[in-house]
């Protein structure tokens, strides 16, 4: 059975302190079996959130550098990460392939360097909105997985999660349609049969993400294909991150 994963991506957003508070309102949170409940943090705060054991939460990267080690100024390595206690990490988002020229390529080595540490990588992937109305999103999608997981085993697939973000829904409030996303999300699964096999399709978690809500997550967590969600603005609020949760725990 995939997992139902609710990861909440809180961007350039929480300072160690505030990150902390937030997770203490969390020692009570009830965390069915069958979900993962993941925080991708500020690099800043992870440290503190991954000592702090009072609440069941899983703490994760929002990035780490492809490199392995050396001169690259401000930038953060997979052993880094893993010193101290980090075994997750996001690789690909949209924003870090818009404002930071993340091109297919170094996704690729952020892979394969996350990999390369046993650390698990949720990659990210979507069109822009241009591509969608000219009916590319699915080539787009799929040439951004192929190259992503190129050099990745079926066995190390264990490791990854597909996010499916829509350039054109995140933090606009223009969310795919269920429907849209559980097509995306078949779509990915297929591409996954096609480049691994059936088996390893069939067990890896795919999220949506782009403008979930506690008012929407219910609808797309519905879809078959859709195994949890990647969620910006709503994760920063313990209020509405706590019903994602909770919706996690009914599907
Ligand atoms: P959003 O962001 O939920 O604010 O749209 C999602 C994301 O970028 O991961």
């Amino acid at each position: 059975m995939r997992k139902t994963i609710i990861a909440g991506n809180w961007k350039m957003h929480k300072t160690p302190a505030s990150a902390l508070s937030f997770v203490e309102t969390f020692s009570d949170l009830e965390i069915y079996d069958h979900v993962r409940v993941i925080i991708c943090a500020p690099y800043l705060a992870l440290e503190s959130l991954v000592q702090n054991a009072n609440a069941p939460l899983e703490v994760s990267a929002q990035n780490l550098h492809q490199e392995e080690e050396g001169a690259y100024t401000g930038e953060i390595s997979a052993s880094m990460l893993t010193s101290i206690g980090v075994g997750i990490t996001l690789i690909g988002h949209s924003e870090r392939r818009q404002y930071f020229n993340e091109t297919d390529s170094i996704v690729a080595k952020k892979v394969q360097q996350a990999l390369a540490h046993n650390m698990e990588a949720i990659v990210c992937v979507g069109e822009q909105l241009s591509e969608r109305e000219a009916d590319q999103h699915e080539f787009v999608v799929s040439s951004q997985l192929k190259e992503a997981l190129k050099d990745v085993s079926s066995s190390q697939m264990d490791r990854i999660c597909i996010a499916y973000e829509p350039v054109w829904a995140i933090g606009t409030g223009k969310t795919a349609s269920s429907l849209d996303a559980q097509a995306m999300s078949h779509h990915i699964r297929r591409i996954l049969s096609d480049l691994f096999d059936d088996e390893t399709a069939s067990r890896c978690s795919i999220l949506y993400g782009g403008s979930v809500k506690p008012d929407n997550i219910d609808e797309l967590l519905m879809e078959p294909d859709v195994d949890g969600v990647l969620v910006g603005g709503a994760s920063l609020d313990p209020v509405s991150f706590r019903s994602l949760v909770k919706a996690g725990n009914k599907k």
